[in-house]
């Protein structure tokens, strides 16, 4: 540790730390390629690649942010990964939510410190970990999982980040739509990531406080459109806000400053709603929708105001 610039606390749960590298600390190396190595310092032990080799003895004691090389000339750059370096590399069960989405999620679920926070499903405690940094040690985040080996898979990355166990982290087994109601909690935001989340809505509804927001996040455009309706259908929550983020890199070099080629496009739809208070309803749509949204090839559940279609007559 620098003489003049303490560690970040550890009850501040940030996962991140200041100062020399330390024995039992991950670190993240890049090579001239880009190629990533992720890998836990230990004394004594020595890092092997195409290029040679190296002991971590050499990185352990010195402040991040410098170039090893191996014994074959390897050149290589070491920094403490950042959790959206972190979140990308570490061993996945399911699908993780990206970094570009986790702070849509944040910012547009608006999680915040102290906030109570459920999610569903864990998969592999990407999404957590970003739901934990933002509520802090004196939030709660209830994460919700029904398969075990994707919990097991959670629960090592999430200890593994946040350095020990987060005091405020939760995670139960089992389907949100029963264990939710069964726990009796209640909550702020409930972010839904998950193949049908629009089983867990009323759990969801039932556990939200007023004001509090739902939040989901679904990979096809079937999902956004079923999830967007039962929203509507259910009619305790605003009008619900569908949209996707795309990010484009951009290649700078002189005068070559034009996009990139490696453009993060499609990964998932995100949809909030904000819960109403009980027995309140917000506003009907002043906008009629549009011609055949609701006309005879849609089969899905009709929001209030959108009238049932008359029934086809019959040929006898
Ligand atoms: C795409 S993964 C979640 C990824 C996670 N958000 C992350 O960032 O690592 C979806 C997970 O939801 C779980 N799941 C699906 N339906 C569920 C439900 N009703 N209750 C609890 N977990 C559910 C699945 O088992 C799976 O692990």
């Amino acid at each position: 540790m620098s003489d003049t610039t303490p560690d970040v606390p550890q009850d501040a749960w940030s996962g991140v730390h200041r100062g020399p590298l330390r024995e039992g600390e991950w670190v993240r190396l890049v090579d001239g390629k880009g190629r990533k190595h992720n890998f836990e310092l230990v004394a004594g032990k020595r890092f092997f690649s195409n290029k040679g080799h190296f002991d971590h003895d050499e990185l352990i004691g010195r402040e991040e942010g410098f170039t090893v090389t191996s014994s074959a000339g390897g050149e290589y750059l070491v920094f403490r990964p950042l959790l959206s370096e972190f979140v990308v590399s570490m061993p996945r069960g399911a699908a993780v939510v990206y970094p570009k989405d986790s702070a849509q999620i944040v910012a547009m679920a608006d999680i915040f410190p102290g906030a109570r926070v459920v999610e569903a499903g864990v998969g592999s405690g990407a999404l957590t970990c970003s739901l934990l940094r933002a509520v802090g040690p004196h939030g709660r985040v209830s994460s919700y999982e029904r398969r075990e080996e994707f919990a097991d898979v959670a629960r090592r990355n999430v200890t593994q980040f946040f350095g020990g166990d987060h005091p405020a982290w939760q995670l139960t087994l089992g389907d949100l739509a029963e264990a939710l109601p069964a726990s009796g909690e209640r909550c702020d935001r409930i972010i839904l990531d998950m193949l049908a989340p629009w089983d867990c809505l009323d759990a969801a509804a039932d556990a939200l406080l007023p004001g509090g927001i739902v939040c989901a996040y679904v990979a096809t455009t079937t999902q956004l459109s079923k999830f967007v309706e039962a929203v509507r259908f259910h009619g305790g929550f605003t009008e619900p806000a569908p949209w996707e983020s795309l990010v484009r890199d951009w290649h700078v070099e002189g005068l070559a400053v034009r996009p990139g080629h490696k453009m993060i496009g499609h990964t998932a739809f995100l949809v909030t709603a904000r819960r109403m208070a009980p027995g309140e309803r917000a506003p009907l749509k002043k906008r009629r929708p549009a011609p055949g949204a609701y006309g005879p090839d849609y089969d899905g559940p009709r929001p209030p105001g959108v009238p049932e279609l008359p029934e086809a007559p019959t040929e006898d």
